[in-house]
């Protein structure tokens, strides 16, 4: 069994895009800009943000957060994201979720002015990213991608089953993993809660993502000998273990599973810090696309 390195291949993406952000920086051309907008008083979402930050400012990015209490008006956030959509110091943005419940999301995506919609989650991207035209890719499925790459994981013809139907992580992978491309190539069949003979179906698996969200759900009957097990699962709980008092839970029993699968991202330190670098290559990206 082989580890699937995130921490690792995300330190090598950061440095090759801190080279490049060096290059813009010493030709007199701007620092790209990402901002996030954050709202309310989540623990994770402000972790996820601070992450975010910090590692624009490892590779040289300029970054800022806008912070809003849970009580934001829709209007007021609406009229926030209008007035990022136009500063031409700021190259893409994100808006972090979850929203709280009387502010629209959908509102929100459709706001965003595509061309800065580094999370990639606005309609016209999706739709680019469905009919393959190069477009930001969402974060987390554009992280996975980059680690099958980067670890020559044969794709093509394997059957690929994701666990989860999410518009951020289960939906747009599945897209991505039966593209005509490599990484993808693959037979993908998604699973969610009303899927009957899950077990079934995930053992048949080559490649299999968790991304349910259900901590320690997948259990070492559930998985193929042999197969790649990709865990997108984050959940954050409770812990007298650790200093800052939580710990993350994969979605995967990695103890058992890791004894039958000949590739396996740890949790932390697979996808996780390989999302951060999507969000990167995609601020990367607007910047370089900048009028
Ligand atoms: N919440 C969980 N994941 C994400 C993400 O990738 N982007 C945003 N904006 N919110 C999230």
């Amino acid at each position: 069994m082989k580890i699937i390195d995130g921490k690792l291949v995300a330190q090598e993406i950061r440095a090759e895009i801190a080279k490049e952000v060096a290059v813009m920086i010493d030709n007199d051309i701007k620092a790209p800009h990402l901002v996030a907008i954050l709202v309310g008083d989540d623990g994770a979402s402000h972790t996820y943000v601070e992450n975010k930050r910090k590692a624009c400012e490892s590779v040289g990015m300029t970054s800022s957060v806008y912070k809003f209490s849970e009580n934001v008006s829709e209007k007021e956030l609406l009229d926030t994201i209008d007035f990022l959509n136009n500063d031409n110091d700021v190259d893409g943005f994100i808006v972090q979720e979850p929203l709280p419940k009387h502010i629209s999301s959908e509102k929100v995506l459709e706001k965003i002015d595509y061309r800065k919609d580094v999370d990639g989650f606005h309609p016209i991207n999706v739709g680019k990213m469905m009919l393959g035209i190069d477009t930001f890719l969402p974060a987390t499925p554009f992280g996975i991608v980059k680690l099958l790459e980067r670890y020559k994981i044969e794709t093509e013809g394997k059957n690929c089953v994701i666990i989860g139907r999410s518009h951020i992580v289960g939906s747009p992978l599945s897209m991505l993993l039966s593209r005509n491309t490599n990484p993808g190539n693959c037979t993908v069949t998604i699973c969610h809660s009303k899927t009957k003979n899950l077990a079934e179906i995930t053992s048949k698996a080559d490649i299999l993502i968790a991304a349910l969200g259900k901590p320690q759900f997948v259990t070492a009957d559930m998985v193929k000998e042999g197969a790649t097990v990709i865990d997108v699962g984050t959940t954050r709980l409770p812990s007298t273990e650790t200093k800052s008092g939580f710990k993350l839970f994969g979605d995967v029993k990695f103890d058992e599973v890791s004894k039958k699968c000949s590739y396996i991202t740890p949790v932390p330190g697979g996808v996780g810090p390989m999302t951060i670098v999507g969000l990167l290559l995609n601020t990367l990206k607007a910047a370089k696309n900048r009028k």
